[in-house]
């Protein structure tokens, strides 16, 4: 599922970018460049982040 549709970024590569040591939207946005267009998805995607890094 797209959590960003402005640069395609979807769950699975939250997935990634948390297994790469993103931990904060910042981050994200420097390996994705999630949320860096309309910002839309900002919200969404913290909630995306924070659940994979409560994963083990
Ligand atoms: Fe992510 Fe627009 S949907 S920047």
């Amino acid at each position: 599922m797209y959590i960003c549709v402005c640069h395609a970024v979807t769950e699975k590569d939250i997935k990634k970018a948390v297994g790469k040591g993103a931990s904060s939207i910042s981050r994200l946005s420097e390996l994705t460049m999630l949320g860096t267009q309309c910002g839309c998805c900002t919200e969404h995607a913290n909630q995306v982040l924070h659940q994979c890094a409560n994963k083990p």
